[in-house]
């Protein structure tokens, strides 16, 4: 029995209403990522993104994009207490920065990362946590990837 049905199970077993309990969801063994979490995955590919471009290695540009996007899809399937206005609009800098890594135009994928990371804290306004304030990053993350494209 994993942890959570008998959670489930213990916390039921104290009440006679437990029976009358809507049945738990199907995807009840399935791990749900807390929203915090799945940012963070959001925070990390937002800056390999960025030290991609800044390389000009724009496979892995297009790589990191890919998932920044399905990360950000997670969030919003996952919790659908996100405000939508503020999942739509990032659709538009999304769309420059893959425009921009397919024509290799590293001065359009600065502009269009600066406008996504807008939209981050934008969204992190709307939701009362301004205080994640998210920026352009400085120094490189992740010592031990070489962000250079192969063979140069
Ligand atoms: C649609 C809304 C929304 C968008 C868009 C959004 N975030 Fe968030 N983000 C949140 C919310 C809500 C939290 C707080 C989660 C919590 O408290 O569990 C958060 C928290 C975070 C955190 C803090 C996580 C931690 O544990 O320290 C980081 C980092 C973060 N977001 C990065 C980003 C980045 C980078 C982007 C843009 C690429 C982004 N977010 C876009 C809603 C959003």
């Amino acid at each position: 029995m994993n942890y959570r049905k008998w959670v489930v199970g213990v916390v039921l077993a104290g009440t006679a209403l437990s029976l009358a309990v809507a049945p738990a969801p199907s995807n009840a063994d399935q791990y749900l990522p807390r929203l915090g979490d799945i940012m963070n995955l959001v925070q990390v590919r937002h800056a390999k993104l960025w030290f991609a471009g800044q390389a000009k290695n724009w496979d892995l540009a297009a790589y990191e994009l890919a998932q920044l996007k399905q990360s950000l899809a997670d969030a919003a399937s996952f919790y659908a207490g996100l405000p939508v206005d503020n999942v739509t609009t990032l659709s538009q800098p999304i769309q420059s920065i893959s425009d921009s890594i397919a024509a290799k135009d590293g001065k359009r994928f600065a502009s269009a990362v600066t406008e996504l990371t807008s939209g981050c804290n934008a969204c992190h306004a709307t939701m009362e946590r301004g205080f994640v304030a998210i920026r352009i990053p400085t120094d490189k993350p992740f010592g031990n990837q070489d962000f250079r494209p192969k063979g140069r």
